[in-house]
Order: structure tokens, then sequence, then C-alpha cells
């Protein structure tokens, strides 16, 4: 069974948690503890005994901390991308891609722990010196999704453990595997202090619900679904702790009539099928000029036939299966309501068996949709994308921003106006052009607005401001 690590030490949970693998239900990843509020209580106090001595530490310390985590999770990309793949059912070279890049954000890290800076201003009043510094928050919990097991939590955990904070880390209940990997390492490998870095694996309406409430831990870093972000918004704004939210996407993609098509068809596939569309970036609304239109769609069914879906671990997979019995449904639920909506089922949407019982679901494209309907309006967060047909560039803009969301959006298209045009007024916090939606570098800001976003950008050299509180102090010698 594998344990929390609470207070420096490896402690059995309430109840057991059997992670199962999507690709092959009959397979048992592993037994997980599952912890209470009560365990969630004892983390979050140890965490917050040892913050201030962490935060002491010096940032040299604490970057060679984080860069023999980044070297461990790097050596090792095969084994935890194999584990990955088995837990969440991602193409074991979609896996690999992921540890890759969680062991690179520790390195990145690392570096930002020793250039975190502050500033020197003029003063207003003669012979006073003002100075701004950077200091680490205290305890930051951290919630993470099911989505990416490993890139996720070290994007969170690595700047907060860099600036000097403490960590409360809950990882998705469904996929407890990589969380723990990574955890061992950071432990051990970290050599971190007994209380700087807490796993309580669990579900969030006991683990997730202390951190949100606790009074000890100051900030909280969430990434899942809008109505718990929401909800975790409003218990930490009633208390007063800083939150930084990422949630869900609707994410439009234009292709317009002057687009490389073989381009705009590998950019469109690859942003709303891969990982099984299990992103947040995923493109999920293709706004689609008439002039191209039916070439296009003709061209992504072609290129979706060929796509191999099957085990994550199967030679030459391209989409792996769904990664819950209940993510299945609701994907399956949207394909039918798009239906009885008006849309076409133009490809897919279909369950596949496959030589291991798994959940199987063919890259579904519907065509003839318009924005009103709810496969443009919800979520979705599977291998599912709408079409919409548009006549021209101005009403593909103006439906790309008609959206509750704005996380992530795209553009398909050789003309520098459009182009440039689109990058400007897109309501989204990431705009592509010629790149798909999902996909986006570890050291660029990361975050969207309305309602896919709140809080501090995430990621690359802007992660500080949520990771850090700012002084100011005047001094008169
Ligand atoms: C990516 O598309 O590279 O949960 C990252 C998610 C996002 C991360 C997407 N927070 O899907």
């Amino acid at each position: 069974m594998h344990k929390n690590f609470i207070a420096g030490e490896w402690v059995e949970g309430a109840e057991l948690n059997f992670n199962i693998n999507p690709s092959d239900t009959n397979e048992v990843v592993g037994e997980y503890a599952r912890s209470d509020a009560a365990q969630a209580e004892i983390a979050v106090d140890a965490a917050f005994e040892a913050a201030p001595g962490w935060a002491r530490v010096t940032a040299e310390v604490r970057g060679d901390a984080l860069d023999r985590i980044g070297s461990e999770i790097l050596a090792r990309r095969e084994e935890l991308g194999m584990l990955l793949a088995r837990e969440e059912g991602k193409t074991l070279p979609e896996s690999i891609g992921e540890v890759v890049r969680a062991g690179r954000v520790f390195k990145f890290f690392a570096g930002e722990a020793l250039r975190l800076s502050g500033e020197r201003l003029a003063s207003i009043r003669p012979g006073v010196e003002t100075d701004v510094r950077r200091e680490p928050e205290g305890v930051i919990g951290i919630i993470t999704p099911w989505n990416f097991p490993i890139a996720i939590p070290a994007w969170k955990i690595a700047p907060a453990l860099a600036f000097g904070n403490a960590v409360v880390f809950k990882p998705a209940d469904l996929v407890p595997g990589s969380a723990w990997a990574l955890a061992e390492i950071i432990v051990r490998a970290g050599a971190l202090p007994s209380g700087v870095f807490n796993l309580v694996m669990g579900p969030g309406s006991q683990v997730g619900d202390v951190f949100a409430k606790s009074k000890k831990v100051r900030a909280i870093t969430f990434t899942g679904s809008t109505g718990t972000g929401r909800s975790i918004g409003m218990t930490c704004m009633q208390r007063g702790a800083k939150v930084q939210l990422e949630m869900g996407g609707k994410n439009p993609l234009i292709i317009l009539d002057d687009a490389d098509l073989q381009q705009a068809v590998e950019v469109a596939v690859t942003g709303s099928f891969f990982s099984t569309g299990q992103r947040c970036t995923a493109s999920s609304r293709l706004i689609v000029q008439d002039g191209i239109h039916d070439r296009f769609v003709e061209a992504v069914i072609k290129r979706l036939a060929s796509l191999k879906v099957d085990n994550a671990l199967a030679d030459g997979c391209d989409m792996g299966p769904v990664a819950s019995q209940s993510q299945l449904k609701q994907d399956c639920d949207s394909v039918s309501s798009a239906q009885a909506e008006g849309g076409h089922l133009a490809y897919g949407g279909e369950l596949l068996e496959r030589e291991t019982p798994g959940f199987y679901l063919s890259p579904a494209l519907i065509t003839e949709t318009t924005n009103t309907m709810r496969i443009n309006r919800e979520e979705v967060f599977g291998p599912v994308a709408s079409v919409i047909r548009v006549r021209d560039y101005e009403e593909a803009v103006n439906l790309a921003n008609d959206t509750e969301f704005g996380l992530s959006s795209g553009i398909c298209t050789t003309s520098l106006k459009h182009s440039s045009d689109f990058k400007q007024r897109s309501t989204a916090g990431m705009v592509m052009v010629n790149v798909a939606t999902a996909g986006v570098d570890y050291h660029a800001p990361f975050g969207g607005r309305k309602n896919s976003s709140y809080g501090s950008r995430e990621q690359g050299g802007y992660a500080k401001e949520f990771y850090t509180s700012v002084k100011t102090s005047y001094t008169l010698a």
C-alpha cells in the first residue's frame, strides 16, 4: 500500500483507494492511502510549523533541492511515463512527454529560486529609501486534477518550494500513482526538512475542504472543474486567503479560407483529440469559414479514421481511452445532446472494444452546429469536437469570443492582417496562430480569463506573483 507523507513520515490513510487502469479495468495499478479530514489537519499543522524554517534556508539550497528532484524525474522518464499511461490512459509517448515536462519544470524553478528579486524606488521624502521585496506566503494548499497527474503537481509544487513555502498537496483521487511517485522523489531526492512537503491523498470533500478552510493555509492553488473551483474560491475569499484557480475551457479554433489545409487539419486534430481531448486547453469549437469548410471536414474525418484508439501502452496507439466511467458517460451524453439539438455526427462517438476492457471511445466530430447549442457552451473534457460554419472572419471572431470561458483560442490562417487582429481581439488568456490551442511551453505564463481562471498566472517567471507576498519598506538611515 502506498502511504501518505505527513509531518516527515509515511503514514497509512483512513481508507484504501484502488487505482484502476482505464485501458484495462481488470488491472489495479496500485493501492493508495485515502486520508480523511483529521489527517489533512495534521498535515496542515506540520506544514505551518515547518514553513518559517524553510523560508530562512538560502535560495541556493532550495534551488539545489529542486535541481536534484528534476534530475531524478528526467532520469526515470520511461518508468514514470509507463505508470502515468497505466493510471490515466494517455499514450506512452504522451505520458513520457508529460514526465519530461515535470522534470524540466523543477529545473526551471531551481534557477528561479535564486533569481527572485526586488526593487528599489525613489522616495518622495528626503533621505528615505524605499524598497520592495518578495517573501514566501507560508503554507500553500495544492489541489490538482486527474488529466495531468505529474505535470500540474510539478508546476505548482516547484515554485511553491523554490520561493520558500511549505506545501500540503492533494492529488486527484483518480490518479494517485504519479503523484505518489513524485512525492517520494521530492522527499528523498529533495532531502527536505520534515513538514515542508506533505502528500495528503484523499477526496476533495475531506482533504480539499480542510485546505480551503484552514486559517493556517495562506494560499490555495487549484486546477479542476469550474464548479469546484468557484466553491473553493468563495471559501478562500471569506477568510481572506489568496487563491489561484485554473478551470474549464470551451476553446475556439478558427480556420479561415486562406489557411494551409494540411496544417489546419493537424492543428485541429492535435488540439482536439490528443490526450483523448482531456485538456482544459483542448480545441472544442472548430469555427470554419465557408470556402474551406467541406474540404476541411472531409480531411479531418480522414485523419480521424487513421488514428489508432487503443490501450495506452499498445504500439502505435494515437489515442488512449477516456480516463473513467463517469467521464465516458459525460462524453457520450454530450454527443447525444448535440445530435438532439440538430448537430450531425460526422465521425466517431462510438464505444470501442479492444483486447483489454477499457473506456474506449472513437474521436467524435459533430458538424452543422451553432454556437448556442449545449455542445458549444459547456465543457465536455473528452474526444469530442464540433464544427460551426461561418461566412467570414468577422463572424468567426465574434463567435470565438461568445463564450463564458476564455482560456485558449486559435486561428489557422496565412493572413498577417487576420492573425494580428485576432491576437488583439481574442478574449482568451492564450492565443495561438497556426499551432494547437493545447500544449504550452513550461516557461511561459499560463492562464485564462472569464470563467476559465481566477487569480495570477501560473508557470514561468509569472508564477512568483502567487507564491510570494510583496513587502514594501521605508528606511530613514
Ligand atoms: C497543455 O495543454 O499543455 O488541465 C496544458 C489542463 C491545463 C493544462 C493544459 N491546466 O488541461
